[in-house]
């Protein structure tokens, strides 16, 4: 039998499309349920919201969701009861609760918007599902690729969704340079670029803590977008390490950094295209978190007779530069947000729930996401190029 090259595998596997590598572990289809026909009925009204971990990101999510025309606030929780009483009071009639299971048994809602710690995103969620709620949890869905996709399993069961941050698909920035990609405007695509880092948070412990790190806090953004852009992953190498071992946080004072503050992640995507993303806490940027009024780019693209560059970071992008044969005097695109910010996907999903407008940001690319920052951690520790099995529909935006 003639031995088959690699180069004729990913040709196959294009002519056969990805689902033909999904195992049987992963998803059927790989297909988002808004697209699958199935059977949800929007609510016609606005959408009852739990917001559980009223921290740092909730200050930025609750002003969003106050404002949306779909949703109202109904239920906030946290461990730091002193927190959700806050919070509460934004919102009139809202209850607050110091625990999942009190919320859960309190003022009845649609949607929990979980905002916790990382390390608690899967148990909670699991919780609430098995409670019958939807669930937009902030990034990533859950601690490993195996406990996300059952919860996907879980949410079919019980007739609900889940959909996880972040919502980068969502800006004008994404489609149109995804626009470039799907018309062939570059030619073949080659190569890419990612990168996002600062200097780390110093409010909690979490992001330093077993199951936290750089990767699902920051480099989640640029996998989301590279992955969204090109298609699903097949297969990861990369490295990290600890460039700060000790850091000094608000919540528990001195702390041992257990978890990469820095990676490196290689991927090679099914079309063949190789995506690089770096990311890490320990990156000084002269323009701050926000990255206001950087001309720089944050993520480029590089094909046979063209190159773009999203300007800005891929959560907060502030244009596209590209160059291609036909026009390669470097030009600047979509200069305007156009209403994007990084913290609507939980109105997105409210804007769903009620009207059945069906969102770009999907569960199933979520989890690919997750399997990716998983192999990336596993290649670390084995020195192995690690082979993917999940998918998600693609192109994202046609
Ligand atoms: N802070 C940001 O700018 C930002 C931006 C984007 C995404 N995120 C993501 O948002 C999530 C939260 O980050 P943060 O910065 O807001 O952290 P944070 O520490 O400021 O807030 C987390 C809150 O969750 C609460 N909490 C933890 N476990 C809980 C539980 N079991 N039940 C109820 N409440 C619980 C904590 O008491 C805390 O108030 C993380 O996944 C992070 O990656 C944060």
């Amino acid at each position: 039998m003639n031995q088959m090259t690699r180069k004729d595998f990913l040709n196959n596997c294009s002519l056969l499309g990805t689902a033909a590598l999904v195992s049987p572990a992963a998803f059927a289809s790989g297909i988002p349920w808004e697209k699958r026909g199935a059977s949800f009925v929007p609510l016609n009204r606005k959408v009852k919201v739990g917001l559980i971990g009223c921290g740092s990101v909730s200050g930025v999510y609750l002003p969003h969701l106050a404002a949306c025309p779909y949703a109202e606030v109904v239920s906030l929780c946290d461990i730091k009861p002193e927190r959700a009483q806050k919070a509460a009071q934004r919102f009139e009639g809202a209850v607050w609760y110091p625990h999942i299971d009190e919320m859960l048994a309190g003022v009845p809602f649609d949607l929990l918007v979980n905002t916790t710690d990382m390390q608690e995103h899967g148990r909670l969620n699991k919780i609430a599902i098995a409670a019958g709620k939807h669930v937009w949890c902030e990034k990533p869905l859950a601690t490993t690729y195996r406990e996300g996709y059952k919860l996907l399993e879980m949410a079919k069961a019980k007739g609900v969704r889940i959909w996880g941050a972040p919502a980068v698909v969502n800006s004008p920035q994404f489609a149109f340079m995804a626009k470039q990609v799907n018309e062939g405007n570059l030619g073949r695509i080659a190569a890419a670029h990612g990168h996002y880092g600062h200097e780390g948070p110093n409010w909690s412990a979490f992001f330093y803590e077993k199951n936290g790190g750089s990767l699902p806090d920051l480099g989640v953004y640029n996998i989301a977008t590279l992955t969204g852009l090109f298609g699903p992953a097949t297969s990861v190498v990369a490295m990290t390490n600890v460039v700060t071992p000790t850091r000094q946080v608000d919540d528990k004072g001195l702390i041992q950094v257990v978890v990469e503050d820095n990676a490196q992640v290689l991927f090679e995507h099914h079309s063949g295209v190789l995506s690089h993303i770096q990311c890490g806490f320990n990156y000084f940027d002269p323009y701050g978190h926000l990255g206001t009024g950087q001309e720089r780019p944050s993520i480029s693209v590089y094909g046979s007779k063209g190159n773009m560059h999203m300007v800005g970071y891929d959560w907060r992008p502030s244009g596209v530069d590209m160059a291609t044969t036909d026009n390669p005097e470097t030009q600047r695109f979509v200069p305007d947000a156009g209403g994007y910010v990084w913290e609507e996907g939980a109105s997105v999903i409210c804007e769903y729930l009620s009207t059945g407008r069906a969102p770009l940001i999907n569960a199933e690319h979520s989890l690919h996401v997750l399997e990716i920052i998983e192999a990336a951690n596993e290649s670390q520790r084995t020195g192995r190029r690690i082979q993917l099995n999940s998918t998600f529909s693609w192109p994202i935006v046609r």
